[in-house]
C-alpha cells in the first residue's frame, strides 16, 4: 500500500499522542496529575487569553470538539453549566468525568449536527483547535455564531501567525489541504492566514471579532455578537432609521434559511460628515450586525446594506441603528420566518407614472416606471407574494413600502418595455386576493 506522504506543514504528533494517551493533562483535587501531550500550564494560559468571566455562575458554555474535556472542567469549575461535544465518543473525557464527578453535559454528535440538535444559543462557545478540521469553514464560523449569545472564543491552526502582520493589508488567502499536507491528518482540511481567520469570523455574523492571541501555528480571537456599550457622552444625536427592506426582494420579511439575506436600510444623519461603513452599529434584537455598504442617496438621505445576523428566531425583530459614538436612534421592525397572512381584501388607489406623476398613465419612453398606493395587506410583506398585473403582463416590484398615515402603502414597479401601448387593466394580488381592476393608459 502507499504510504502517506509526509505532512508540508505542520507537526506530525500522532505517535507522540499515542504514546501518551491523552492530549489534555489533568490535575485532580487530590493533587494528583495527568501528563498529556499538551501541559497543563499551556492549556492555562490558552485559557487566560481570552475574555472568560471568572465567575461562570448562571452561563450556558458549549464546549466544540472537547476531547479529553480540559476546557468544559475548567469552565465547570468557574461554575458554568457546560455541554461538550464530540463526534466520537472519547473515553478519556469520561475518565475525568467520573472522577470529578462531573455535571457536564456530554454528546456525541458531528459539528454538522448542531444546528438541528434543537440547542438554544449558549452565553459562550469553545471553537477551539476544530476549524481546520472542518470542510466548510465559513459555513462553520457561521453556524458557531448562531450558536451564541455573547461571545465565541475561535482558536485555530493559521498559516503565518508569527509575520501576519508583515501582510495584512493584503486579500486574506486559504490554504486548502486535500489529503495529508496538514500534519499527516487527513481530516485537517485549510490552514487560513491570520487575517483570513479574523475576516471570516467577520463574514460569519459576529459584530466585533478581537484577534487575542498569534504565535507559533495558532491565533485566537474573541467574537462577539453585541456591539461595545454605546458611549457614556454621545457626539451627536443618533441616526433617524426610515425604512428597512430586504434587498434580495423588498418587502420586510427575511429568510433565517437563506445565506444571502441582507437588509437594506435608509436613514437619516444628523450632521454633514462623511459616513463609512465601520460608523454603522445595527443591531437587530440585540444581535449586532456590520455594515457591508453605505451610500449617500441623491436626496441627502443614507442607505446601507447589512447581513442578516444569522440563527435569528421566527417573529418580529426589532431593529435600531446608531454611530460608533452615539446611543441608538428609533426602532423599527422586520419579520423573520413568520408566515404569510390572507387579506380580507385588497384596495388599490393613487396609480401613477412614476416620473411624471400624472394619474392612471405609465410613460414607456420615460422608463415605464409606475407608483400606486395599497390597502389591506399584511404588516409582513414581501415583494414575493404581491402580484402587479397589467393586462396579463407582471410588473416587477422595485419599492414595497410599509402602510402610511392613510393605512396604504406606496407600490412601485417597472414596466417592461415590450408592453402593448393603450388601455390595461391595473390588478394587485395578495396571497391569493385581489384588487378590483383599474384602467392604466400606456403610452
Ligand atoms: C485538536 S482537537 C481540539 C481539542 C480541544 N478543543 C482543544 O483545543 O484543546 C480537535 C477536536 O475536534 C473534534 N472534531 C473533529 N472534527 C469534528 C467534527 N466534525 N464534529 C465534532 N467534533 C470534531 C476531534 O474529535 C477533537 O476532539
Amino acid at each position: 500500500m502507499k504510504s502517506a506522504p509526509k505532512a508540508v506543514r505542520g507537526m506530525d504528533f500522532s505517535q507522540d499522542l499515542i504514546a501518551m494517551g491523552w492530549y489534555h493533562s489533568f490535575e485532580f483535587p487530590d493533587g494528583s496529575v495527568i501528563d498529556g501531550y499538551m501541559p497543563l500550564s499551556v492549556q492555562k494560559e490558552r485559557y487566560s487569553r481570552y475574555p472568560i468571566p471568572d465567575d461562570l455562575s448562571g452561563k450556558r458554555i458549549l464546549d466544540i470538539g472537547a476531547w479529553d474535556g480540559w476546557f468544559s472542567f475548567e469552565a465547570e469549575r468557574h461554575g458554568g453549566q457546560v455541554l461538550a461535544i464530540d463526534y466520537v465518543e472519547v473515553p478519556t473525557f469520561q475518565q475525568v468525568h467520573r472522577r470529578l464527578r462531573s455535571k457536564v453535559d456530554y454528546s456525541v454528535l458531528d459539528f454538522y449536527e448542531l444546528p438541528s440538535a434543537g440547542l438554544s444559543k449558549f452565553d459562550i462557545v469553545f471553537f477551539l483547535g476544530v476549524l481546520y478540521h472542518l470542510r466548510h469553514p465559513l459555513l462553520a464560523l457561521e453556524i458557531v455564531c448562531g450558536l451564541t449569545n455573547d461571545v465565541a472564543v475561535v482558536e485555530s491552526f493559521v498559516i503565518d501567525a508569527d509575520t501576519w502582520k508583515e501582510h495584512q493589508d493584503a486579500i486574506p488567502t486559504l490554504e486548502f489541504y486535500e489529503t495529508f499536507e496538514l500534519g499527516n491528518q487527513y481530516d485537517n482540511w485549510s490552514g487560513l492566514t491570520v487575517a483570513c481567520l479574523l475576516a471570516m469570523c467577520r463574514a460569519a455574523g459576529f459584530a466585533r471579532v478581537e484577534l487575542m492571541f498569534a504565535g507559533g501555528t495558532y491565533a485566537g480571537a474573541a467574537c462577539y455578537r453585541k456591539w461595545e456599550p454605546p458611549p457614556a457622552q454621545p457626539a451627536s444625536p443618533p441616526p433617524q432609521l426610515l425604512s428597512l427592506s430586504n434587498s434580495r426582494t423588498p418587502g420586510n420579511c427575511f429568510s433565517s434559511r437563506k445565506s444571502e439575506e441582507y437588509i437594506e436600510c435608509a436613514f437619516r444623519a444628523p450632521h454633514d460628515h462623511v459616513i463609512r461603513a465601520d460608523d454603522l452599529r445595527l443591531e437587530v434584537s440585540g444581535f449586532g450586525t456590520r455594515a457591508i455598504h453605505v451610500q449617500k442617496r441623491e436626496d441627502g438621505r443614507w442607505a446601507a446594506s447589512f447581513r442578516l445576523p444569522p440563527a435569528l428566531d421566527a417573529g418580529w425583530h426589532p431593529v435600531r441603528l446608531r454611530f460608533a459614538d452615539t446611543e441608538f436612534g428609533n426602532e423599527l421592525r422586520i419579520a423573520v420566518d413568520v408566515p404569510v397572512q390572507r387579506p380580507s381584501q385588497v384596495a388599490v388607489k393613487d396609480i401613477y407614472d412614476g416620473r411624471s406623476w400624472a394619474r392612471s398613465e405609465v410613460r414607456i419612453a420615460d422608463g415605464g416606471f409606475v407608483s400606486f398606493w395599497v390597502s389591506g395587506l399584511p404588516e409582513n410583506r414581501s415583494a414575493l407574494d404581491v402580484r402587479v398585473l397589467l393586462g396579463a403582463i407582471p410588473l416587477q416590484i422595485t419599492w414595497l413600502g410599509s402602510d402610511e398615515k392613510s393605512g396604504y402603502c406606496q407600490i412601485n414597479a417597472k414596466v417592461p418595455p415590450d408592453i402593448a401601448k393603450g388601455t390595461h387593466d391595473f390588478q394587485v394580488r395578495f396571497a391569493g386576493v385581489s384588487s378590483d381592476p383599474q384602467a392604466v393608459q400606456v403610452l
